[in-house]
């Protein structure tokens, strides 16, 4: 009986071998050859629309609701909600009272530091190594290698939804390729 059980699951192993070596494809960035691999392992996320969305929330973990965040934060305001994977993310308001369209991930690009917003400077200066970010979140200073990462901000229903932004993460790689 016991010599059934490894001939059973050859198969199997075959597959999850390959889904390893799949998976360790993906997260051995960044180095120059996986680029475009790497791009298209993340595009079906970024469209899975609804699917794909995850309800901000704020510092007490209620859904952000639009309306009543804009009668409490004004133009220019940019404070931490909870995002995507529960990762630190910026709401943005607009100087026109609007919520951007695009949450600011807070996590440093250099090393993770939770980067805070400096509204004096209209930056976002890291507490860490110093690496800042225009106000919206592009670097300007290093160490931080990249821009911090954005999320699409979208209204459903009355709440903020945070998306995946696939399309930032090419743009990403692309700038990466040029430097
Ligand atoms: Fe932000 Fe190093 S972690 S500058």
């Amino acid at each position: 009986q016991a010599t059934s059980i490894p001939a059973d699951r050859v198969p199997d192993m075959g597959k999850r071998e390959l889904m390893n070596l799949l998976l360790l494809g993906a997260i051995s960035l960044p180095t120059a050859g996986m680029l475009v691999p790497y791009a298209s392992f993340f595009v079906p996320t970024g469209t899975g629309g609804a699917g794909g969305g995850t309800v901000a929330k704020d510092a007490v973990g209620n859904d952000v609701i639009a309306e009543e965040w804009l009668k409490t934060h004004g133009p220019g305001d940019r404070t931490l909600t909870q995002g995507l994977k529960g990762d630190p993310t910026y709401l943005v308001v607009e100087k026109d009272r609007t919520l951007a369209t695009y949450g600011i991930n807070a996590v440093c690009t250099h090393l993770g530091c939770v980067v805070p917003f400096n509204a004096a400077e209209n930056k976002f200066i890291c507490p860490c190594h110093g690496s800042q970010y225009n106000d919206q979140g592009r670097v300007v200073r290093g160490p931080a290698p990249l821009s911090l990462a954005l999320a699409h901000a979208d209204v459903d229903d009355g709440k903020v939804v945070f998306v995946p932004w696939a399309e930032w993460l090419e743009d990403r790689l692309l700038c990466r390729w040029h430097w």
